[in-house]
């Protein structure tokens, strides 16, 4: 459930209508709603009660850190993959003990702001990151939390670009090799091994896959703890789908809380779970103006003012994105390539997508933008990137203002070569 609906005749984002922000804020923009984050956040954590379960947003799907904030409030932590992720974390008022920190390439410097941090867990993901964590740990004479990510040859997900859990994947260890670093983690008195971590892709509309890992985690539990070695926790990682069109709906999380409750049934363990794309995915739009119409023989080419650089996905995982138009739309469909000013072909955003009949100055939203949106965003073409706005019933705010091309360039330099 969102809260993007037509009322009087116009798209709102609960009630606020699009045109109005549109209006003020300009476009390109990003539009997201605090009761959809909201709710989908208590929805998911509700799903497990009574057990208490840490959520862990995946600040990568959205690293505002309004959107952050408005999570935090409630109660969630952070799953982060830089140190620029956990601070963005702690400035949206996410504690250091709900702060998960994963990823394969971690450098020293980051681990060390991590332990400094205290966070609540560093995932491991291999055997000579371990070893770099045990000497930043014994430098910085600081206990390590740490939990193993396990790679259980599982792969799930919605595009092969991000299937996390197979065997030739890049991340986690295998589950011999996980074995090992818990009982070698446990012999040095700096790090503290915790639990278990598991993520084995993005976009997954189906349990089936979740629950084979989630089985291959708790034989490896019970196998720890049968060699007298602790195990206080299991991260369950992300990746519930989210629907992007008319599609079978993907698991609820009632459906996936049913399920992991069969699976961890009688076992005594902390769970954690780092879902992204859930929390925020159905939150945001993107809303965009139509520039132009090219009149082709074949069809109409819609061009927008948003292009591959304010959305990424439909280029690099030809990702659906379903759009509507503003203004509630009363005259039948008819067929567009929908693209944007970027110059290379791969910013088409849809070719013979059937919409109402548009015309310039028009606004269109892009639905289900609020994951992996602006968080993938570049400058390419010299574009600045665009505002983000958050609505609370009829408030809005901006709370990222739209860049300038001036503060692009206050970065760079032009070296003052000396004449030779
Ligand atoms: N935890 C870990 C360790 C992850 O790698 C990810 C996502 C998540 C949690 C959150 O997964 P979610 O609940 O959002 O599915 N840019 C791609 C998605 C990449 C996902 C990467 N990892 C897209 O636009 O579809």
């Amino acid at each position: 459930m969102n809260h993007f609906d037509y009322r009087g005749g116009v798209l709102r984002c609960e009630d606020v209508a699009l045109s109005a922000i549109a209006d003020a804020v300009g476009t390109p923009a990003y539009v997201y709603s605090s009761a959809t984050l909201e709710r989908h956040y208590e929805v998911f954590k509700q799903a497990f009660a009574p057990r208490d379960i840490l959520v862990a947003f995946a600040v990568k799907a959205n690293a505002n850190i309004a959107v952050i904030n408005t999570l935090a409030r409630k109660g969630a932590g952070a799953d982060t993959v830089s140190q620029g992720e956990i601070e963005r974390a702690l400035k949206a008022g996410v504690p250091p003990q709900k702060i998960i920190f994963s990823g394969v390439g971690k450098t020293e410097q980051e681990l060390a702001f991590a332990v400094q941090t205290g966070v609540h867990q560093i995932n491991v993901e291999s055997v000579a990151e371990l070893e770099t964590l045990s000497r930043v740990a014994w430098a910085l004479k600081m206990p390590a939390p740490i939990a193993i990510r396990v790679n259980p040859d599982v792969g799930a997900g919605g595009h092969e670009k991000i299937s996390t859990g197979k065997g030739d994947a890049k991340f986690g260890v295998s589950i011999e090799q996980a074995l090992a670093l818990y009982a070698r983690a446990h012999s040095d008195s700096h790090l503290e091994p915790k639990g278990l971590a598991v993520h084995i892709g993005s976009q997954i509309k189906q349990l089936a896959p979740l629950e084979a890992a989630f089985r291959v985690m708790r034989g490896l539990v019970e196998k720890l703890r049968a060699d007298g070695l602790p195990v206080e926790r299991l991260d369950l990682g992300g990746g519930l789908g989210v629907p992007y069109f008319n599609e079978p709906a993907p698991p609820s999380p009632a459906e996936s809380a049913a399920m992991v409750g069969r699976v961890m049934d009688g076992l005594d363990i902390g769970l954690a779970f780092e879902p992204g794309r859930m929390i925020a995915g159905n939150a945001g739009v993107l809303i965009s103006r139509v520039i132009r119409i090219q009149d082709r023989p074949k069809r109409p080419i819609l061009v927008l003012d948003a292009g591959m650089n304010d959305l990424l996905r439909p280029a690099m995982y030809e990702a659906f994105h379903d759009i509507k138009p503003v203004r509630e739309p009363t005259a039948p469909e008819q067929a567009y390539d929908v693209v944007g000013p970027i110059c290379e072909t791969g910013d088409t955003f849809s070719r013979d997508r059937a919409l109402p009949p548009l015309e310039d100055g028009d606004l269109v939203a892009f639905l289900t933008a609020g994951a992996y949106g602006a968080v993938m965003a570049s400058t390419y073409n010299a574009r600045p990137l665009i505002a983000e706005v958050l609505v609370r019933g009829s408030a809005f705010e901006v709370v990222r203002r739209r860049w300038t091309v001036d503060e692009q360039m206050a970065l760079e330099t032009i070296p003052q070569w000396k004449e030779s």
